[in-house]
C-alpha cells in the first residue's frame, strides 16, 4: 500500500485550482454511481434554498423554516472552516484554507490534533463501565478531546419507555467530558438498531414522525447547553454484504417502513428546529472508500444538499476489516474529498482496525491506520477523527458476531489491554503531525 503525501498534496493544490472530479484514484476506479438512491425525495420538486431560506418538507409535511446555516457569524466555531453549507459545490468558503499546516511537535493526539490548523478533534468512543476504570479514564482524557457514548444516547438508553427518558449514563459521560475540556457528539438520534421494543413495533407515518420528533426534541433539549453536535441518521443505507458491495439501497426499518426515505430529511429538519446552532451530521459504515454502498450514499447526501435540507456533514465510521470493508487511504482520500466538495464537513467517526481473521496483517494495520488519519490530515473540511474505543482489551469487536474474533483481541486500537501506547498510536500521530 502506497503512502502518498505527495500525491494528496499535489492533488489537494491542483483542486485549488479548479479540478472537479474524476481525480485518480483508485482501483475502483470508474464507478460511477449507479442506481441513484431510488426516491429519496417523493415530492420534493425542490426549491434549492441557496441561502438560508426554507425548506420544502419532505412529501409536503409542514415546510420548516431553518434553513441550511449558512455559516453566519464566525461564533465559537470550534469545528474547521465552517463556512455552512452555502451553495452546493462552493467548497473553498470564507477562511477555507487549501491545506492544513501541522503542528510542530506534541505529545499527544489531542495536542496534535488542537495545534493543527485548522484543528482536528480527536476522539473516543467512551463507555459508562470504563470510567470506572481509573487507567482508562486517564488515557481517554490525556489523548483525546471529543467524546461519543459508545451505548448510552441509543435511542434504548434513553427513551425505554415511550415519553419516558433516562438521562443517568449518558449525563454522566457527558459531565466527565465537559470537566476535562472535551466536546461531545450526540449517538445517535435515529437508528434501527438498539431501539426499546415499543418503538420497533410503531405502524403508520404519523405515529412514526410523532415518536421521531417527540424523541429528537426531548433529548437534543435535554443536553442544549452540552452538546452542540449530533449523529441525526445513522446506518440507513445497507448493501448485499457489510462491506459496502453490491445492491445498495434504502435499509428497510420501522422508520423507512412507515415513512419512506423521507425519515430523514424529517429527522435533519426537526433537529435543526431544535437547536439552530447545532452541526448535524449523517453517519454509516462501509462508506469509507469508493464502493457501491458509499456511491449510493454521496447520491442520498447530494440530494439531501440540493433540496435544502440542514446538514452539515457526513461521517465515516471507518471500521476497517471483518465484518466490514477494507479501505486503503489513496481511495479513503477521494471519497472523502467529494463529500467536502458539497461543502459539507466529513468526519471520522468510529475508527478501528480489526486483525482476527487475519484478513488485515499486521503491517498492512499500521499503513491503513497512517495513511487513513492522513487523508483526513489532508482535507481541511476533516474536522475529527474519533476511535471506536481506547484499549484492545475493552474494544467491542472482540466479542462482535461477524468480527471473526471469538473471544480474542480483535487488536484494533491504539493502546493495548495493559492502556500502553501501541506503534499503531505512532503511526496515527505521525500523520497528524503531517509526517
Ligand atoms: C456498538 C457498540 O460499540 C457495542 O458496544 C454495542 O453492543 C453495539 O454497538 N456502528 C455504530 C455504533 O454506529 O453505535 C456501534 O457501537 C458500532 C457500529
Amino acid at each position: 500500500m502506497r503512502s502518498a503525501p505527495l500525491t494528496l498534496l499535489l492533488s489537494a493544490f491542483l483542486c485549488a485550482l479548479g479540478c472537479s472530479d474524476g481525480d485518480g484514484g483508485g482501483e475502483n476506479g470508474g464507478a460511477g454511481p449507479t442506481s441513484g438512491p431510488g426516491g429519496t425525495t417523493s415530492g420534493s420538486g425542490g426549491t434549492t434554498a441557496t441561502t438560508g431560506g426554507t425548506t420544502s418538507g419532505p412529501g409536503g409535511t409542514t415546510s420548516t423554516t431553518a434553513g441550511p446555516t449558512s455559516g453566519s457569524g464566525g461564533a465559537g466555531g470550534d469545528m474547521a472552516g465552517s463556512g455552512g453549507m452555502g451553495g452546493a459545490g462552493g467548497s473553498g468558503g470564507s477562511g477555507g484554507a487549501d491545506a492544513r499546516i501541522p503542528a510542530a511537535s506534541a505529545s499527544s493526539l489531542r495536542e496534535a490534533g488542537s495545534k493543527a490548523n485548522p484543528p482536528i478533534l480527536i476522539g473516543a468512543a467512551i463507555s459508562g463501565s470504563g470510567l470506572n476504570d481509573g487507567n482508562y479514564k486517564r488515557v481517554a482524557a490525556a489523548e483525546h478531546d471529543y467524546v461519543t457514548a459508545e451505548n448510552e444516547m441509543k435511542w434504548d438508553a434513553l427513551e425505554p419507555q415511550p415519553g419516558s427518558f433516562n438521562y443517568g449514563a449518558a449525563d454522566n459521560i457527558v459531565n466527565w467530558a465537559t470537566s476535562n475540556g472535551m466536546k461531545v457528539k450526540g449517538h445517535t438520534l435515529v437508528w434501527h438498531n438498539q431501539l426499546p421494543g415499543w418503538a420497533n413495533s410503531l405502524s403508520g407515518s404519523a405515529a412514526v414522525e410523532q415518536a421521531i420528533r417527540r424523541h429528537i426534541e426531548n433529548v437534543m433539549g435535554h443536553f442544549k447547553s452540552k452538546i452542540k453536535h449530533w449523529d441525526v441518521v445513522n446506518e440507513a443505507v445497507i448493501t448485499d454484504s457489510d462491506t459496502g458491495v453490491g445492491n445498495p439501497r434504502m435499509r428497510p426499518s420501522v422508520f423507512f417502513n412507515a415513512m419512506g426515505a423521507e425519515f430523514i430529511d424529517f429527522a435533519f429538519q426537526v433537529a435543526r428546529e431544535q437547536d439552530p446552532e447545532a452541526k448535524l451530521y449523517y453517519n454509516d459504515y462501509s462508506i469509507d472508500a469508493l464502493n457501491d454502498k458509499a456511491d449510493y450514499v454521496y447520491e442520498m447526501i447530494k440530494g439531501m444538499v440540493d433540496r435544502g435540507v440542514p446538514i452539515d456533514g457526513v461521517g465515516f465510521q471507518m471500521h476497517i476489516g471483518p465484518p466490514n470493508n477494507e479501505a486503503g487511504g489513496p481511495d479513503v482520500a477521494a471519497n472523502l474529498k467529494r463529500f467536502s466538495d458539497l461543502g459539507l464537513e466529513v468526519l471520522i467517526s468510529e475508527m478501528d482496525i480489526n486483525r482476527c481473521g487475519g484478513v488485515v496483517t499486521a503491517e498492512e494495520q499500521l499503513t491503513y491506520y497512517h495513511d487513513i488519519v492522513e487523508a483526513c490530515f489532508s482535507l481541511p473540511k476533516c474536522v475529527a477523527i474519533t476511535f471506536w474505543g481506547i484499549n484492545d482489551g475493552r474494544s467491542w469487536l472482540n466479542s462482535w458476531s461477524g468480527a471473526l474474533c471469538n473471544g480474542q483481541s480483535s487488536q484494533s486500537l491504539l493502546f493495548n489491554d495493559q492502556y500502553q501506547k501501541k506503534e499503531t498510536y505512532n503511526r496515527v500521530l505521525e500523520a497528524l503531525l503531517g509526517r
